[in-house]
């Protein structure tokens, strides 16, 4: 069992499966094995600026840079002097080779399909570029970009880096409130929206939204709509223009106009633990660079594979990964609009047996909600086109891990668990493909020039198998460049424990392989009676045992241990919340950890509090534990009943 040390987080979940690439695979993929990743491993990090200006340089710049990193910690520049334009590179630069491959395979909710060649791709982006131009927008103008996800969502963003705006994309399930917040904050002067768009067989009205949000003052000069449910909506006269009048006015002659390698390229906010959403910034060679190596290596492109990420764009994973990564390598983006459970639960499965799909990239919420599901809508599809499976989000518990690689993968496909965050741009820690054995529940080893540690209090690396703070050590091209608007926060953030390393905010630990196992978040840590647990290894234990479907922990005040442990738990279909299943689920957190561990509570739940991108909001499960009213931002959570129903429960007990 590892050993643990007291300062630190403690860790005790032992995970000894491991799944080596299958041979085919490692054959053909880019990486083929694990001194492949060593060799180049070992010389990214003896000197990541030769390394990352490498790979820059498969990219196309109107200027080359002069000076590769100019590092003032906490401020990166990064390709100092250089010129790009990352459209361009996105869409300009595979039309000699790849102008009639397809770009983007759309599908609707409603089952309608569209599909976007890259020379397609480009007329489109360029007059919607001009289209942006002739409405007066201008090279470091803020936009909000409020979309369903269609093809123009892309289009809109390819649009805006054309022209050099910034484009803050706002998911389009948050309310016309998180506009609101996100409008004032970036002082945005437009906003490209839609009528509407299809989920779960309705129509969100999104125009609607940003009418709301746009009453009272505002600084929005001009909103952009693409018609796409044809809903009736409220048109502001001198103030609201249609798509397709608007591409409609102009040619799609538009020249990629050269910007500096660190001119703006998205605001992307993501929710903080308490306060308001950080604008996280993102600037324009390094971002591009990042995510190019990224999808080139981890999800080893090939020119004939269909690459589905199942994100929205509204996310971080939606823009490293579905547009800018996978569109700068040339690769064809399969996109869909709508939920995963309409009109049936077999919609995925369906999808990837119609497109052939080769490479699944999703969440492990997700997951665990097909297994809910149940696997008779996976079992009526053919799903042999998949050679690759990839996770992000947050840590997978090996039981999802297993169904993934069995029920998703047959066994045959390596899975990319993939960690990294809104602010690092790009994949982290991940294995490679066709090189690295992977253990479920790990995402194994840091990406090429990543220097990832895990540390103590004192910044001390610690050794295998003692929980630590998960940190990176040296910049790298992705790397937010602040938080915008809020310079003090990006130092005191990310920067201010360690001075000179950028702090994730996740507790880990490395195994005997150097393996990175995230335990959670450093907000989150239990402390029960002087030990320090992640809540991800408690989870992990509850979900393994088989009635279990979800399970949240967090701590609450106990007057003699510090913290008592409460787990919060959703059963799978055909289980019931008996006294008998709650002992039960006590002890098996007991054997597979310790006693310390051992729930002091399970409550029994139809459902968790999510955010929208599926992840569980432990602080208002603490809030509900620590007193029962939920204060802070629930902004972004994703159904406020959940918490009712929480907290209705919490009474009666
Ligand atoms: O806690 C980690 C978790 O998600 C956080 C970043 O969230 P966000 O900025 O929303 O980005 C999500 C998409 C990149 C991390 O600090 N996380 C993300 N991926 C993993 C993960 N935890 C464990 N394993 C992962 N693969």
């Amino acid at each position: 069992m590892p050993q643990v040390m007291s300062d630190n987080i403690e860790s005790h979940l032992v995970e000894n499966r491991i799944f080596n690439p299958p041979a085919e695979f490692s054959a053909k993929a880019t990486i083929g094995s694990m001194e492949a990743y060593r060799e180049l491993y070992d010389s990214s990090i003896a000197d990541p600026e030769a390394f990352w200006a490498g790979i820059a340089a498969e990219l196309s710049w109107q200027k080359k840079w002069d000076t590769v990193l100019e590092w003032n910690c906490p401020f990166a520049k990064w390709f100092v002097g250089g010129e790009v334009n990352v459209s361009e590179n996105c869409v300009d630069r595979h039309l000699a080779k790849r102008g009639d491959k397809v770009a983007i395979l759309w599908e609707g909710e409603p089952g309608d399909k569209r599909t976007l060649t890259y020379r397609q791709l480009y007329e489109e982006t360029c007059k919607f570029a001009n289209a942006l131009k002739a409405n007066g927008i201008k090279a470091g103008d803020r936009v909000i970009i409020y979309m369903p996800m269609v093809p123009e969502a892309a289009i809109a963003m390819l649009g805006c880096a054309r022209i050099g705006a910034v484009h803050s994309v706002v998911f389009g399930g948050f309310s016309a409130e998180s506009i609101k917040d996100r409008l004032h904050d970036s002082g945005a002067v437009a906003v490209i929206t839609a009528d509407g768009g299809w989920r779960r067989g309705s129509i969100v009205p999104l125009k609607e939204s940003v009418n709301k949000a746009l009453e009272g003052d505002t600084q929005v000069q001009r909103v952009i709509t693409l018609k796409r449910t044809a809903n009736d909506v409220t048109m502001v006269d001198g103030r609201d223009v249609w798509w397709h009048d608007e591409v409609a006015k102009v040619d799609s002659n538009c020249p990629p106009q050269a910007f500096d390698s660190e001119h703006p390229l998205f605001i992307l906010y993501t929710s903080g633990s308490t306060g308001k959403p950080k604008g996280i910034l993102h600037t324009s060679g390094g971002y591009l660079t990042g995510a190019y190596a990224t999808s080139k290596y981890v999800f080893d492109l090939r020119d004939d594979d269909i690459y589905w990420c199942a994100a929205d764009v509204g996310w971080i994973t939606g823009h490293s990964y579905i547009v800018y990564g996978p569109l700068a390598n040339g690769a064809t983006v399969l996109m869909y609009e709508g939920a995963p459970n309409h009109p049936g639960l077999d919609r995925f499965w369906q999808i990837i047996e119609e497109y052939k799909v080769t490479i699944l990239y999703t969440a492990p919420t997700a997951i665990r909600a097909f297994i809910k599901w149940g696997d008779e809508h996976v079992e009526k599809y053919d799903l042999s086109s998949l050679r690759l499976l990839g996770t992000v989000g947050e840590p997978i518990n090996p039981e999802a891990w297993m169904w993934y690689h069995e029920k998703i993968g047959s066994g045959k496909c390596p899975i990319v668990d993939t960690w990294w965050q809104t602010e690092t741009g790009g994949i982290m820690i991940t294995p490679l493909p066709g090189a690295t054995p992977t253990k479920p529940g790990t995402a194994t080893l840091p990406f090429f020039g990543i220097d990832a540690a895990v540390v103590d209090e004192q910044g001390e690396e610690v050794r295998a198998n003692e929980g630590g703070k998960l940190v990176i050590r040296k910049p790298w091209p992705s790397m937010l460049r602040t938080i915008y608007g809020d310079e003090q926060r990006y130092i005191d953030t990310y920067w201010k424990e360690y001075g000179n390393m950028y702090l994730a905010g996740d507790g880990a630990r490395r195994d005997e392989l150097g393996y990175f196992w995230i335990v959670g978040r450093l907000d989150d840590v239990l402390n029960v009676s002087g030990h320090r647990l992640g809540t991800a290894e408690v989870e992990r234990a509850l979900v393994s045992h088989h009635s279990v479907a979800e399970a949240a922990v967090v701590g609450r005040p106990d007057e003699i241990k510090g913290q008592g442990v409460v787990a919060f738990v959703t059963l799978k279909e055909g289980f019931e919340s008996t006294d008998a299943l709650n002992k039960e689920l006590r002890a098996h957190v007991g054997e597979m950890i310790g006693a310390i561990a051992k729930p002091d509570e399970i409550r029994f739940a139809a459902a968790l509090p999510k955010t929208r991108s599926g992840k569980i909001m432990r602080r208002l499960l603490k809030e509900i534990c620590a007193g029962g009213a939920v204060s802070g931002d629930t902004t972004t959570l994703e159904d406020f009943n959940v918490i009712a129903a929480l907290q209705g429960k919490g009474d009666d007990e």
